[in-house]
């Protein structure tokens, strides 16, 4: 099956992509592919903005992979407390395409933050809303202070409380193949 995973952020070394990455490598029988949002470059959204312009081709390539996927696994970068400015003005332009950005496919949400929290406040606010954007969720992980769970040489997690929940999590995905 098609796994699309992607940090919910555009810094070049985001933790968030890290993590979604290896994420998907726990999913059986996958094949990946995972997504760089700064290679979504996009003006700010504005309904102004999208009245001469309609959908530009960025937000319609996001909107394209989305749909060209099995399952999707996004783990949320958090930038004061919710979602990156990055993610959340892309997210806008797809939402216009279709509300349904998610397009019913099976996802997993997860979250990482140096610190203890996990990214939990915006993994909160992804959980809450997921069904208004057609995310079949099946499961949502944060992982608390990414860098102490984290083995940068082989790129996984190694956090043996966090290796658990993401396979369990990666496994609900492979799951949707056989239903
Ligand atoms: C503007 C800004 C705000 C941040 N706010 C939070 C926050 O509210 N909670 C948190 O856990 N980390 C916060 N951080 C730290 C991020 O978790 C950290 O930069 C992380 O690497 C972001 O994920 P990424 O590497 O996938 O982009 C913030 C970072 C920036 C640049």
């Amino acid at each position: 099956m098609k796994i699309l995973a992607f940090g919910a952020s555009n810094s070049k070394a985001s933790i968030n992509k890290s993590l979604a990455r290896f994420t998907a490598t726990l999913v059986p029988h996958a094949e990946i592919e995972v997504l760089d949002l700064a290679d979504y470059d996009l003006p700010i959204f504005s309904t102004d903005l999208e009245a001469q312009i309609g959908h530009p081709p960025a937000a319609l390539a996001f909107f394209d992979r989305i749909g060209a996927a099995d399952g999707v696994i996004v783990s949320f970068a958090e930038h004061n407390g919710s979602y990156s400015a990055a993610y959340k003005n892309l997210f806008d332009w797809a939402s216009r395409i279709d509300p349904k950005v998610f397009q019913d496919k099976p996802t997993v949400y997860l979250s990482t933050s140096p610190g203890p929290g996990g990214a939990g406040s915006v993994l909160a606010a992804a959980k809450g809303s997921a069904r208004f954007f057609g995310a079949d969720l099946r499961a949502a992980v944060s992982v608390a202070s990414f860098y102490d769970a984290f083995d940068s040489e082989t790129g996984s997690i190694t956090e043996p409380t966090a290796l658990a929940a993401l396979t369990a999590a990666a496994e609900t995905l492979a799951l949707a193949e056989v239903a």
